[in-house]
């Protein structure tokens, strides 16, 4: 356990402020979504800090990576196959395991299951070419009920299919918050 929750797991975590901001716009009950939680980093942080204001936390990951990252590709072989078991005990060891539902599936399949306008605020960071970041973009927004917000990481040169994807699909709406984060309140 660290100081800041989540900190000793692997992972890329960079945009605390971003989920801080989050947490304070959000009312009790809300429910929020992270797509894409690799072995927990960025959960465990938002499922913590979430926790004061009796928030909903959904974890949605094929826990297997998309094959064009090869350091989430590597770290699934080593625990071979799946990083499922790893990122269920990392919650295990925060104590907040029982407060988050664990959705084991493809990103844009899995949103199809939910009924439009559930939810508060999604985090897209899973497969992040350009057809991936449409395509979860396009499942994932109806979910989000008016006043909402959808966001996304790594929108940056090095990941131009992501910024790529986010300025066809929301133009001027985008905001750039965090650490190459960008961020559209939904209408
Ligand atoms: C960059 S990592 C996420 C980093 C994480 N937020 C953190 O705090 O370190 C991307 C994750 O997205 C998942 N992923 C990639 N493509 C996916 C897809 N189509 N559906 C669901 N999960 C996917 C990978 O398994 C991986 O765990």
């Amino acid at each position: 356990m660290t100081e800041i929750p989540g900190e000793d797991i692997p992972g890329w975590f960079d945009f605390a402020d971003l989920y801080d901001l989050m947490v304070e716009k959000a009312a009790p009950g809300d429910t929020m979504v992270e797509v894409g939680v690799f072995l927990g980093r960025s959960l465990v942080y938002l499922a913590s800090i979430a926790e004061a204001k009796k928030l909903n936390i959904v974890a949605v990951d094929n826990f297997c990576g998309s094959g064009n990252n090869e350091d989430v590709s590597k770290v699934v072989r080593e625990h071979g196959g799946s990083i499922l078991n790893a990122f269920t005990e990392n919650l295990k060891r925060y104590g907040i395991y029982d407060r988050v539902t664990i959705y084991a599936g493809d990103s844009a399949g899995t949103a199809e299951g939910f009924r439009d306008g559930s939810f508060q605020f999604v985090f897209v960071d899973a497969d992040h070419s350009y057809e991936a970041v449409k395509k979860d973009i396009a499942a994932w927004l109806p979910k989000i009920k008016s006043g909402g917000y959808i966001g996304g990481h790594d929108y940056a040169e090095h990941s131009e299919g992501v910024k790529k994807a986010v300025d066809e699909i929301f133009g001027s709406n985008v905001k750039l918050v965090s650490n190459q984060c960008w961020l559209v309140e939904v209408g």
